[in-house]
């Protein structure tokens, strides 16, 4: 067990199999899926984490560039792991670079504000095909796909994950945006959840492209790679049912009449929430917002992560 990712893998299915069904209506506000109480730049240095990780995840993936290929200096700190150019077609690279590029200027825009200082710092960061292997894994109740999930092979395994990513980064803001304080500030934090909000919607369109296909070379289809890696995020977050495949149960879709979920949301339809520990337990793929892993192996940049772990507010 001294090898991370088998830790990591043994962790998920704990936490994947043991777990109660959760009723999709529920709101629960047990103290696991509060925020923390933290200041405003705190929240939004918290958020800084999802959007550096978006940023180089997709610049890599699109165009096999980092954030400071295209902004000299914005950031520094660790380079990410296992950053790989993806096998996607002219038209889909197009616009993924696109959507990296918006997180660019969505960091950039928090320095211009001097709610942050340039270069950000960026935590580790990990984008390699490993790190998501394991959510699949276990999302298919396996040790291993043959051969190994590689999100970098082709479009529908790639967004199939991208926007689960993004996902976070929408629900994060719907929660955070209404607790920011000063006029200027949460203007800029309005801006910049709706831009995102934005990009997880074209990401979810492009899924719903190819979200009959087979996802090469298995037979499951991109709608059961979606299906199954949402509920496994779902467990792993333990606040309820907020990621949603793109083709779900009536009782999923919009007014309870469409099984097409390309807008996931609430009972009404409104964006799902999600708070600081809750993202923890999903991004670190442990089920505990003080045991990091997964896409951050050595956790977040800012005050907010280290008093969540000193806090023992797993
Ligand atoms: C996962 O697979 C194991 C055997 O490999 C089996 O015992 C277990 O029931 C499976 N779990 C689910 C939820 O299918
Ligand atoms: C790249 O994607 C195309 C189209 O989906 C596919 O036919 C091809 O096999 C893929 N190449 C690799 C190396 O996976
Ligand atoms: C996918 O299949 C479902 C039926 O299972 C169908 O309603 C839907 O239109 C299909 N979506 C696309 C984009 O082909
Ligand atoms: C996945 O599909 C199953 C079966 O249709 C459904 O019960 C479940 O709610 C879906 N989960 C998500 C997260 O979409
Ligand atoms: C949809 O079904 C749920 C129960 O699954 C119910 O609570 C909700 O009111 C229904 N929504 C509409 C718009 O009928
Ligand atoms: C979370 O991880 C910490 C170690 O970082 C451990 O001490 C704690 O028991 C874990 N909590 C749960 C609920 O598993």
């Amino acid at each position: 067990m001294a090898n991370p990712s088998c830790f990591l893998y043994a962790f998920l299915l704990l936490v994947a199999f043991q777990s109660t069904m959760i009723n999709a209506n529920t709101v629960i506000l047990t103290p696991q899926c509060r925020p923390v109480a933290a200041t405003s730049n705190e929240k939004i240095v918290f958020s800084v984490n999802l959007l550096l990780y978006q940023a180089q995840f997709l610049l890599g993936a699109s165009i096999g560039v980092g954030i400071n290929d295209i902004s000299p200096g914005l950031v520094q700190g660790p380079p990410p792991i296992g950053a790989t150019t993806a096998n996607f077609s002219n038209r889909v690279r197009r616009v993924l670079e696109e959507l990296g590029l918006v997180t660019v200027g969505h960091l950039r825009a928090l320095v211009e504000a001097e709610i942050l200082d340039a270069p950000i710092t960026s935590p580790q960061i990990d984008v390699s095909a490993e790190a998501y292997a394991a959510f699949v894994n276990v999302a298919f109740n396996v040790t291993t796909l043959t051969p190994p999930f590689n999100i970098y092979a082709n479009t529908p395994s790639f967004v199939a994950a991208a926007k689960g990513f993004s996902a976070f980064i929408q629900q994060y803001y719907a929660g955070i945006i209404p607790s920011i304080v000063g006029n200027d500030r949460q203007q800029l934090v309005i801006r910049i959840g709706l831009s995102q909000a934005a990009v997880l919607g074209v990401l979810r369109t492009l899924l719903n492209e190819v979200i009959n296909s087979t996802v090469p070379p298995y037979t499951f289809t991109a709608a059961e790679l979606s299906n199954r890696t949402s509920d496994v995020v779902n467990r792993l977050g333990g606040c309820g049912v907020k990621a949603e495949g793109l083709i779900v149960p009536l009782q999923l879709g919009a007014e309870n009449r469409t099984t097409s979920n390309v807008v996931p949301g609430d009972v009404n339809s409104l964006a799902f929430v999600r708070f600081e520990r809750e993202i923890l337990r999903m991004v670190f793929g442990t089920g505990n917002a003080t045991m990091p892993g997964g896409l951050y192996p050595d956790g977040f940049i800012g005050t907010l992560y280290p008093r969540i772990r000193d806090l023992r507010l797993s």
